[in-house]
Formats: C-alpha cells, sequence, structure tokens
C-alpha cells in the first residue's frame, strides 16, 4: 500500500456549524476542499491507529463520492476497519446506532440533513464520537483550528470501491465491510419496542402514511412498517433515496411535508401521518386534521413511554432544547423527574444522556430521541407513537385532546427569516442584547415583559459554559419570544424567532394558533424592529 502525503493549503471556511461543515455542492467540489476537512478530522483522533470507523451519508448528490474519498484518506491514516452503509447509505440515527454497536472510535456521516440536495442544494460532513453522539465543541473547535493550519492529507491511491455489493474487502491494511444499512438499526428499534403489538395493530386495519420524502429514511421504514409490520404496501412513499430527493425540499414540515399534511386534514386521511427528514433524524407526527408539533410530541411521548418495552422502568429525566415549548416541563414535573434546558443542537443532549440524568429529548424543530442512541431519530418517534397507539387504543387526535387537557396546551409557532443580510441579522440580536436591561415591565400590546435574558448554559456533567444561546424575552401572560441565528444555514442568515403561549383553561383548548398568538408575535416584531433592520414584513417561513 503506497500512501501520498499530498501538499495542501487550508481553507479559511472550514467551521463546524450547529450540526458539522455544512457548504453548498460547489464549494466541497472545489479540490482538496473535501481531503483537506476529512484529515483534520482524522488529526483529531490521534488514538485511530487500529480502530474501527463507520462511514455513511443520506445518499445526496456527492454522498458516493465523498464515502470513497473517506475510505482512501482512512486506509492512508492507520484505521483498521471501515464499516460503510451499502449503496455508502446511513441515516443519521443508524449511524449512531452502528458506532455504538461495533465500539467503533467514530462516525464521518455526510449529510446537510433537511437541507435541498443536487448540485445547486447543500452538502455536509459531520464527525461523530465513540459514544455515537456529534462532536462536542471542544473537538469541532480543534478540528477547526487544524483545518486552518493543515500543510498535507494522506491518502492510498487506487481504484474506487463497490459500495453496492454486501461484504468485505481490503484498501491496503484496511478492512472495508459493506453492512445492510438497515439490519443493526432494526435490531436495536425490535429491543425497544413492542413490535407484536404494532404488528397487531396493522393487522386490525390500522392505515397509515408515512413520507420518507426521497431521502435516506425510504429503506429503513419499508422494511420495518411494510415488511415486518404488514402495514400495505404504499404505506411508505417517496421511499427511495434520490441524490436530490426528487427536487423536494426534505424537511418534514407542514409547509415542505404539505401533500401528507393535506391528506391529513382531509376526509379519506389515514389513522396517522408521519415523514422524516434527509438524513433520518427528524420526524413530522399528524394525527388526522391535527398537526402534533414538535414540542408537543416529546411531552406525550415522555409521558406514555413506559408503555413500550425499552422504556418501562420509567424516565430518569427529560432535556428539551432552549426555544422549545416548555409541554415537557410539565410533564417532567408531574412525573416527579428532573427537566433540563439545553442549546440548540443535538451535541448538548450528549452529556445528560453519557450520565445518565435524561432518558427523553428533544427538540422543535422535529427532533425527539433517547438514550438508545445520540443522535435524534425520526423513524424511532414514529414507532413510539405506533407503540403508544397500540397499547392505549386510543386514536392519536384523542391522546393529543387529553394531553393538553391534563397538562394545558402551549400554543407554539416558529418565524423563519431565511437568507437575510448578516451584517443586518448581526445588528438585530446586538440591539436586543443591549436592551435586556430596560426590558421587563415594558407593556406592548396586551402583554408585559417580566423576564429578558440572553440564554447561558452551564453543563451540569462537565461545567462547560455556552454563552449567548438565544435571546429570551418572558411574559406575565404565560408567553414567551426567543430569538437567535441560524447555525446551519448556508446563505446569508437566518432568524428564527420562536412564539409560544400557554393556556390551561379547558374551554380554551382547540383555539386558532395565529389567533391565539397574535398578540406575542406583534410584540415580537415590535420588540426587535424586525420588519425596519431586516426589510422583511413577513416571514419566509411559519411551522
Ligand atoms: C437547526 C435547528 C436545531 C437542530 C439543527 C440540526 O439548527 O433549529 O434545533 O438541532 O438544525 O438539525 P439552526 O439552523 O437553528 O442552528
Ligand atoms: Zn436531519
Amino acid at each position: 500500500m503506497t500512501v501520498t502525503h499530498v501538499p495542501t493549503t487550508a481553507f479559511s471556511d472550514q467551521k463546524p456549524g450547529t450540526s458539522g461543515l455544512r457548504k453548498k455542492v460547489p464549494v466541497f467540489q472545489q479540490p482538496r476542499y473535501v481531503e483537506n476537512f476529512v484529515q483534520a478530522i482524522f488529526d483529531t483522533i490521534p488514538e485511530r491507529e487500529g480502530t474501527t470507523l463507520v462511514v455513511g451519508g443520506d445518499g445526496r448528490y456527492l454522498n458516493r463520492q465523498v464515502v470513497q474519498t473517506t475510505l482512501k484518506i482512512a486506509a492512508a491514516n492507520g484505521f483498521a476497519r471501515v464499516l460503510v452503509g451499502q449503496g455508502g447509505l446511513l441515516s443519521t440515527p443508524a449511524a449512531s446506532c452502528v458506532i455504538r454497536k461495533h465500539g467503533a472510535i467514530g462516525g464521518i456521516i455526510l449529510s446537510a440533513s433537511h437541507n435541498p440536495g443536487g448540485p445547486d442544494g447543500d452538502f455536509g460532513i459531520k464527525f461523530n464520537t465513540a459514544n455515537g453522539g456529534p462532536a462536542p465543541e471542544g473537538i469541532t473547535a480543534a478540528i477547526y483550528a487544524r483545518t486552518r493550519t493543515l500543510t498535507e492529507y494522506r491518502i492510498v491511491d487506487g481504484p474506487d470501491r463497490d459500495l453496492d455489493a454486501l461484504g468485505t474487502t481490503r484498501i491496503g491494511d484496511m478492512t472495508v465491510e459493506v453492512i445492510d444499512p438497515v439490519a443493526d438499526y432494526a435490531a436495536l428499534m425490535r429491543d425497544l419496542i413492542d413490535f407484536p403489538a404494532i404488528t397487531r395493530l396493522f393487522a386490525a386495519g390500522f392505515r397509515m402514511r408515512f413520507d420518507a420524502m426521497s431521502a435516506v429514511t425510504g429503506p429503513y421504514a419499508k422494511a420495518i412498517l411494510e415488511d415486518t409490520f404488514g402495514a400495505a404496501p404504499g404505506t411508505v412513499i417517496n421511499a427511495v433515496p434520490m441524490e436530490d430527493f426528487g427536487g423536494h425540499h426534505p424537511d418534514p414540515n407542514p409547509v415542505h411535508a404539505h401533500e401528507l399534511y393535506d391528506l391529513m386534514q382531509g376526509a379519506d386521511a389515514p389513522d396517522f401521518g408521519a415523514a422524516s427528514d434527509g438524513d433520518g433524524d427528524r420526524n413530522m407526527i399528524v394525527a388526522p386534521g391535527l398537526f402534533v408539533t414538535p414540542s408537543d410530541s416529546l411531552a406525550i411521548l415522555a409521558a406514555h413511554a413506559h408503555r413500550a418495552p425499552g422504556y418501562a422502568a420509567g424516565l430518569a429525566g427529560i432535556a428539551r432544547s432552549m426555544p422549545t415549548s416548555r409541554a415537557a416541563d410539565r410533564v417532567a414535573a408531574s412525573l416527579g423527574i428532573a427537566a433540563y434546558e439545553t442549546p440548540t443542537g443535538w451535541k448538548f443532549f450528549g452529556n445528560l444522556l453519557d450520565a445518565g440524568l435524561i432518558t427523553l429529548c428533544g427538540e422543535e424543530s422535529a427532533g425527539t430521541g433517547s438514550n438508545h442512541v445520540r443522535e435524534k431519530d425520526g423513524l424511532w418517534a414514529v414507532l413510539m407513537w405506533l407503540n403508544i397507539l397500540a397499547a392505549t387504543g386510543r386514536p392519536a387526535q384523542d391522546l393529543v385532546r387529553a394531553h393538553w387537557a391534563a397538562f394545558g396546551r402551549d400554543y407554539y409557532t416558529r418565524h423563519d427569516y431565511e437568507e437575510i443580510d448578516a451584517e443586518a441579522a448581526k445588528r438585530l440580536m446586538d440591539g436586543l442584547r443591549a436592551r435586556l436591561a430596560e426590558l421587563p415591565g415594558r407593556r406592548i400590546g396586551d402583554l408585559t415583559v417580566t423576564s429578558a435574558d440572553d440564554f447561558r448554559y452551564v453543563d451540569p456533567v462537565d461545567g462547560s459554559v455556552t454563552e449567548q444561546q438565544g435571546i429570551r424575552i418572558g411574559f406575565a401572560e404565560d408567553a414567551r419570544v426567543v430569538y437567535r441565528l441560524s447555525g446551519t444555514g448556508t446563505a446569508g442568515a437566518t432568524l428564527r424567532v420562536y412564539i409560544e403561549r400557554y393556556e390551561a383553561a379547558r374551554d380554551r383548548l382547540e383555539r386558532p394558533v395565529a389567533e391565539v398568538l397574535a398578540s406575542a408575535v406583534q410584540a415580537a416584531g415590535e420588540l426587535a424592529d424586525i420588519a425596519a433592520i431586516t426589510g422583511r414584513s413577513e416571514p419566509s417561513v411559519v411551522t
């Protein structure tokens, strides 16, 4: 085996964001761009000699090519074995599962999650550590630092590997095992979820629709829902992963999964609707006539988790990202367990999960998960719902309404202002920050500000501090507004404004969301001067 040391110069823009390095495809197509970043990752794993690495991605444009490059660089960097998903595919949660199950030192996951794919779309490279979770801040900072000083990468020459045939080959001293991307994941689900009960549910005529959005979850959902549970053929739609996701935006929300959403609002709605995103870590849950917000979904799963065999012993605690509604906190309080509030991004759940402080966690951005892996897991959330529906025998919409009746309802919406000018976005956040001290006591419309701060997180496990994680404004009327800038966008800046209001009165649980939140939305715009600073009178996406 000949290892070539290829001289290179650093790129200045390889700083990982909320979820790995994410850029437009042409950026990754620059000569040496991928090689540099992968080498920088490997340089931060000094103990890599003789270990196992996992490689796979969501199948988007460049996926296969970058898998091949990664294999050749891995062989030149001393790894003993690489496990790669057939066709170069592994959903993000499945990659996490494979890393943990096979004792890998980490994994390279190729994905830009829910961002569009194709030659003009986005691509991304994430590194997950031995616990199966996204690399923590310390490691991503080290990777970034390394990208700035890199002068060479090491690579093995040779032909591309066949990624489609299962089995073992070698590149030099390194073993390459092409594995079934579904098998380990499906086995884990079988341990956690009551498969026989769900099989009986489908046998009794239960109907569902799962939209895989032409992304990576198709093969997983087909194998489990149709082939294992016996759901009717065609239950899983858009089931074949495509390099450009069929031209769609693989983000499971009512805007981008509107066909499913519309179906579920119609007269012929099946009993349950669900979707997942590009790399399979996000989920959307829709009951007939009723969209379930991700914040509510987390709370409902927490309240019923004991019905699934993997959680029969109860939950240790629950965590949610700061902008996620407080619905899960109410369940935690009723269960007498701890509730944690973390910054946005799954990596902040890792320490809490590893330390056994929490069992379930979730984000408002359609992410729900548990201690079974160290990523959010779209299909797992769907299977948990099915388990609960099978165990209770109640329709999904009844469960949601019963939950509101028991805990009250956190009306919730998120307004995204996409691709705004980065300078303007910074000015808006700086302006808010400068006024935090003077806001409490201020009256805006029918609301009164009671608190205003910039979220600062102290990790309860390792004491690490993360500053400036979003501006929180609390109101006396049990409403809340949160502002933060996206860390995953690839063009300009994206301002996210999260708006919620709690309602416990029995006769006020089924009001139109927009109406309940109107005054808080108004206040959010005025407090931050959104229209004047961004030049936008309306958000680009409302979810
Ligand atoms: C977004 C979501 C966040 C999620 C991340 C990765 O990040 O808001 O909850 O963890 O994608 O899926 P953002 O673009 O807001 O930084
Ligand atoms: Zn994703």
